[in-house]
C-alpha cells in the first residue's frame, strides 16, 4: 500500500527550510527530486565499480559495463519495449529529439514533406522540427488543443496530406495536463504510412507506458523528470527504423571501422551512442526506475489521483484565480494565472512561504498565444506530494493575492 509519509522519507531534500518554512515543492513537471537510494547508488558506484564502458578487458571496466547494460535492460522492461537494442541512452529528451529529426533529415524527409505538430508541444519537440524545414524544406503542420488540451483525431486527419510522414505529439501536456488519446491517432498514422514520435517526458512518470500496446515508432523521456539523475534520458525506436537510421554524431564506439579514406557504422544501440556515454546517470536512471516501478506497484498513481483531485478543488477556491485546463481534474499540472497579477510576482511572493512553483511561458510560446496568455504560473505535484503542500500553497497563495488587493 502506497505510503505518503514513508515516500517522503527517502527524499532527503524535503527536509530543507526555505527561508525558515518547510520546503514544499511543487515543480516536479520541471525535474523530480531525488530519493536517497538513487543518490546512494550513485555514490556508491563511483566509489567501487566505475570504470568506462565496453573498452576495457579489466574487472572494473566489466562491473561498469555491466551495471551500464543492466540499466539499459531495466529500460526495456519499464517500457515494455520488444529488444534492448531499441534502448538508446541520450543527453535527455531534448536530444532524443534532436537524434531522431538530424537522423532522419538524412535520407528519409524529402523537400515538401509534412510533420504534424500540436500547439502543445514543448520547445524542445519544436525547435528540431524547424531545424529540418531550414535544413531540408520540410513543412510543419499545427493542429490545435481545445481549452483543455485535448486533441482532437478529426483534426489530425484534416492536417494530413499525402505529403504528410511524420507525427510528434506530447503524451501529457506539461502545461495542461491532458490525457491525449494516443492509440488512436498512432492507429490512424499507421494507416496512412506516417510515423509518430512521442514526447513521454511527462507522462512517463504519471501513467502507464508500454510500447506495445502504444505501438508508437519512438518514445522519449528525460531521466530527471523520473527521479532519476540529469544529462540522461531515453531514445526508444522501433527496432526494424532504427536499425536503418543514420547516426548523427560521430566519435568512438559507435563505429565498425575507421581509415582514412572512410567509416562504417555500428549496430543500434552504439551507433547512437558516441563517445564515452553518460554512464552514471545511465546508472542512475536504472536504480530510479527500480525505484519508480515499486512505488507503483504499490499504488503511487491513485495516490497521485486523489492529491490532483484535491489539488484541483482546493484551488478552485481561491479568488481571482483562473485554472488552465481545469476539467483535468486528475492533471498532475496546476496551471493558472491571477487577475491583476503577474505569474513572475506570485511565484516569487509564495518562495518566500517555502513554496516553489513554476512560473512562465512553460517552453511553451504556441499554446501560450494560444490560450492568450504570455505566460502562467505551475504547480505540480509528485510522489512526495502530500495534502499538507497542497494546503500551505493554497494559504500562500491566498496571501499574495491579499497583498495584490
Ligand atoms: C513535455 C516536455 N517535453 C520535453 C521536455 C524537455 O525535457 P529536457 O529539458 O529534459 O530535455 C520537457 C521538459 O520540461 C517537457 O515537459
Amino acid at each position: 500500500m502506497f505510503d505518503v509519509e514513508e515516500t517522503r522519507g527517502d527524499f532527503p531534500i524535503l527536509n530543507k527550510e526555505i527561508y525558515g518554512k518547510p520546503l514544499v515543492y511543487l515543480d516536479s513537471a520541471a525535474s523530480a527530486q531525488k530519493p536517497s537510494k538513487v543518490i546512494n547508488y550513485i555514490k556508491n558506484f563511483q566509489e567501487n565499480d566505475y570504470a568506462n564502458v565496453h573498452r576495457g578487458l579489466h574487472f572494473l571496466s566489466n562491473a561498469s559495463t555491466d551495471e551500464f547494460e543492466s540499466s539499459r535492460k531495466k529500460v526495456k522492461n519499464f517500457i515494455n519495449a520488444e529488444r534492448e537494442e531499441e534502448i538508446i541512452f541520450t543527453l535527455g529528451a531534448t536530444d532524443s529529439i534532436n537524434l531522431v529529426a538530424h537522423s532522419l533529415a538524412e535520407n528519409f524527409f524529402q523537400k515538401g514533406d509534412e510533420v504534424i505538430l500540436t500547439v502543445m508541444e514543448h520547445h524542445s519537440n519544436i525547435v528540431p522540427w524547424h531545424f529540418l524545414r531550414d535544413k531540408c524544406g520540410i513543412k510543419i503542420k499545427w493542429v490545435d488543443c481545445d481549452k483543455q488540451g485535448n486533441i482532437s483525431l478529426d483534426d489530425i486527419r484534416e492536417a494530413t496530406t499525402q505529403k504528410t510522414k511524420f507525427i510528434s505529439i506530447t503524451q501529457m501536456s506539461n502545461v495542461l495536463g491532458s490525457d491525449i488519446a494516443l492509440k488512436e491517432i498512432i492507429k490512424f498514422a499507421h494507416e496512412n504510412k506516417i510515423l509518430v514520435l512521442v514526447d513521454g517526458c511527462q507522462g512517463i512518470s504519471h501513467k502507464e507506458t508500454d510500447m506495445k500496446d502504444l505501438d508508437c515508432d519512438f518514445y522519449v523521456f528525460s531521466g530527471h523528470k523520473l527521479y532519476g539523475p540529469t544529462g540522461v534520458g531515453v531514445l526508444y525506436g522501433k527496432y526494424d527504423i532504427l536499425k536503418d537510421m543514420p547516426p548523427w554524431r560521430g566519435g568512438g564506439e559507435m563505429i565498425r571501422e575507421v581509415s582514412k579514406e572512410s567509416v562504417s557504422y555500428a549496430d543500434i544501440p552504439s551507433r547512437f551512442e558516441a563517445g564515452t556515454p553518460n554512464i552514471i546517470q545511465a546508472v542512475g536512471l536504472g536504480v530510479a526506475i527500480d525505484y519508480f516501478v515499486s512505488k507503483k506497484n504499490e499504488g503511487l498513481f491513485k495516490h497521485e489521483e486523489e492529491i490532483s483531485k484535491y489539488f484541483h478543488n482546493e484551488i478552485q477556491c481561491v479568488k481571482k484565480i483562473n485554472v488552465y485546463g481545469e476539467k483535468n481534474i486528475t492533471s498532475p499540472m496546476i496551471t493558472f494565472t491571477v487577475d491583476g497579477a503577474h505569474p513572475h510576482d506570485i511565484a516569487t511572493i509564495i518562495d518566500r512561504e517555502g513554496v516553489a512553483i513554476r512560473a512562465g511561458h512553460h517552453c511553451c510560446q504556441p499554446l501560450m498565444k494560444f490560450l492568450n496568455v504570455s505566460s502562467t504560473a505551475r504547480a505540480s505535484i509528485g510522489m512526495y506530494t502530500n495534502k499538507s503542500d497542497v494546503d500551505i500553497f493554497v494559504k500562500a497563495l491566498d496571501k499574495a493575492i491579499t497583498f495584490f488587493d
